[in-house]
């Protein structure tokens, strides 16, 4: 297993800069999430890794190793697509044998190690039969198991889940992360799914335009979002963003001009921005049903309300968007007048979404 160090690393496609000037380490053993829109350069990120794409500058460096020029077969990585590509002629048990005897691995250790992936993936209804035949998720599995037997120094995984069910990814998901905690193996997933990404990483990386916005622990990412970008890219339902004016006493929200108190640390951090306006984002589950007479309490207008499993949501409109909160447990029409927002938890950007720090 590899510590995998990116430098300064930027790839150009003409007048694209697919990735631009990205720098970060991904440590031995740690399953990271390469996380962003479609575009936004993981795919690249990716391959210039795996050595199917030369940097434009920059390096990678495999523990000590520079490798940024290396061929692919020299590198020792496994990478799985999201369409998978196992031989369609050949039975599961010998697509995983494939890369073994590749390199002339005796007839006994190839038998041992089908047997030691058998025990992670649980392969036994599948490993005599043809890809063709198996449910994707099963193929998926498959090609996982050839990935990771050749015990690679870095797993790469492109949307490796986003072909298969929904119903099945939810296992997939389960089985991958049970996987990598057992080999121990670096691994860098890329998906544009924040859902997957939160659920799945040691650590996020969020990406755009080439470049990282931010990397973290998924908590960190979802509580502490660097800029109003990542704020709105992580978290479902998405964060509530709405333009306030920044005063002496609190934020105005919208044109509504709903007046909320803010705590002194929060009025600090304001003053210190000089900004007499910007945006504030709040998190669907910091809106709640208000009590009666609450002081800035927000009124809805024109709700509808859902529910997400046991989970309740309310969607309303003020100062020309939709908001979204989240409601006690109860039947789908009732809905309160006012809801109340948990100013502790209010994120404050700059016009141009920049975060402003709060000590
Ligand atoms: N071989 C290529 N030639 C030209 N442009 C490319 C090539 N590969 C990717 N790009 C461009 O680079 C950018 C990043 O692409 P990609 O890494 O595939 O993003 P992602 O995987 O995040 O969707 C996109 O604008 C894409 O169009
Ligand atoms: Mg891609």
């Amino acid at each position: 297993m590899a510590r995998v160090a990116l430098e300064n690393l930027s790839v150009r496609f003409g007048a694209v800069a697919a990735v631009d000037d990205i720098s970060i380490a991904f440590e031995q053993g740690e399953f990271v999430v390469l996380l962003g829109p479609s575009g936004c350069g993981k795919t690249t990120t990716l391959r210039c890794i795996a050595g199917l794409e030369q940097p434009t500058s920059g390096k990678i460096l495999f523990d000590q190793d520079e490798v940024s020029h290396l061929p692919p077969r020299v590198r020792q990585v496994a990478m799985v697509f999201q369409f998978v590509s196992l031989y369609p002629h050949l039975r599961v048990r010998d697509n995983i044998a494939f890369p073994l005897r590749a390199r002339g691995e005796s007839k006994a250790d190839i038998t041992r190690k089908i047997a030691w992936m058998n025990k992670i993936f649980d392969l036994d209804e599948i490993l005599d039969r043809r890809p063709g035949t198996l449910p994707p998720g099963a193929r998926q599995k498959a090609a996982l198991a050839r990935a990771v037997v050749r015990e690679p120094r870095v797993l790469l995984l492109d949307e490796p889940l986003s072909a298969i069910d929904e119903q099945f990814r939810e296992e997939m998901r389960w089985e991958l992360r049970h996987l990598q905690k057992e080999l121990g193996m670096t691994t860098i997933h890329v998906t544009h799914d924040q859902r997957e990404a939160m659920s799945l990483a040691d650590r996020v990386v969020l990406m755009r335009n080439g470049k990282i916005v931010q990397a973290g622990p998924p908590a960190e990412l979802f509580d502490d979002p660097v800029d109003e970008f990542a704020a709105h890219f992580i978290g479902s339902p998405s964060v509530n963003l709405i333009d306030a004016a920044f005063t002496d006493e609190g934020v105005v929200l919208g044109d509504a001009q709903v007046p909320i108190r803010l705590p002194d640390r929060h009025l600090a951090a304001l003053r210190r921005s000089g900004l007499p306006r910007g945006k504030v984002g709040i998190r669907p589950h910091s809106l709640t049903p208000a009590s009666q007479g609450d002081y800035g309490a927000i009124p809805v207008h024109r709700p509808t309300s859902y529910a997400i499993g046991r989970e309740r949501f309310v969607d309303f409109e003020l100062s020309g968007q939709v908001w979204k909160g989240v409601l006690p447990p109860g039947p789908e029409d009732q809905v309160p007048d006012t809801m109340h927002l948990d100013p502790a938890k209010i994120f404050y950007f700059t016009p141009d979404g920049v975060r402003l720090p709060v000590a």
